[in-house]
């Protein structure tokens, strides 16, 4: 079982990703900490995110990165056995995965890496081109959008609770602007809404009511099959309404 959930930064994708995989009882596989965690790796050893491809394929080729499920339905990110959960979220290490992530070859080893991370389980998978490339056969499909506002606020709360300092709103909205950029316009594995994917707008909603809305379409889908149990509580008028939906598979 693979559930996909794709959209841009600040839209609630990794709160609402491990809500899910905890209630389906499948693995969280945040697919942005692989791009994080090269990025991270690659700074250390003073290699250009930009420029220098070969020692950044090389890199991400033998990346021992490990992503360990906690009790509460998170991830701890580890790196040669180090702990870089953390590390991996400042501003300059969100920069220079926005700029790893832009190359055709490190992308081609990252999906390799995420498919054998994804292996051995079922997965909630998150990120960008997880509907579309990742995993295009998943029979669940999410997409994620939501208002810029709202979006830099959140990622201004995120980054409140990493520094202990509040950024201003505006200099949020740039850094999202900038990175919304580079993910919607790269050649290969643009940021976009994958063939047959759900869409839902976070806006207004809390992250429990966009997942009681994903385990509604869930059990929807999968009402003539046995064998297939969601924990869905029962439908509540607060569950946002899903946008729309690609007509084309499904
Ligand atoms: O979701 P995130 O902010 O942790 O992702 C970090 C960067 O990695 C982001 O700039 C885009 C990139 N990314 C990607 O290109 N493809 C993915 N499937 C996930 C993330």
């Amino acid at each position: 079982m693979i559930v996909t959930i794709d959209g841009p930064a600040g839209v609630g994708k990794s709160t609402v990703a491990k809500l899910l995989a905890k209630a389906l009882g499948l693995m969280y596989l945040d697919t942005g900490a692989t791009y994080r965690t090269l990025a991270y790796a690659a700074l250390r050893q003073r290699i250009n995110p930009i420029t220098d491809v070969k020692r950044l394929a090389e890199l991400a080729r033998r990346l021992p990165l490990e992503l360990r499920p906690t009790p509460a339905g998170g991830l701890v990110v580890l790196l040669n056995d180090r702990d870089v959960t953390k590390a991996i979220r400042t501003e300059e290490v969100s920069e220079a995965a926005a700029q790893v992530s832009q190359h055709p070859a490190i992308r081609a080893a990252m999906v390799q890496l995420q498919r054998e991370l994804a292996n051995r389980h079922g997965v909630v998978a998150e990120g960008r081109d997880t509907g579309s490339v990742v995993f295009p056969q998943a029979p669940i499909k999410f997409f994620l959008d939501a208002d810029t506002r709202v979006r830099a606020k959140r990622r201004q709360i995120e980054l409140a609770e990493l520094y202990g300092t509040r950024p201003p709103i505006v200099q949020v909205q740039e850094q999202l602007h900038f990175r919304d950029g580079l993910d919607r316009h790269r050649r290969v594995g643009p940021l976009m809404k994958p063939t047959g994917a759900t869409v839902i707008d976070t806006s207004r909603f809390t992250a429990q009511q966009v997942v009681r809305a994903m385990l509604h379409h869930i059990q929807q889908r999968f009402r003539h099959r046995s064998g297939f149990a969601t924990h869905a509580r029962p439908y509540r008028r607060t569950r946002p309404r899903i946008a729309s939906r690609s007509s084309s598979s499904g």
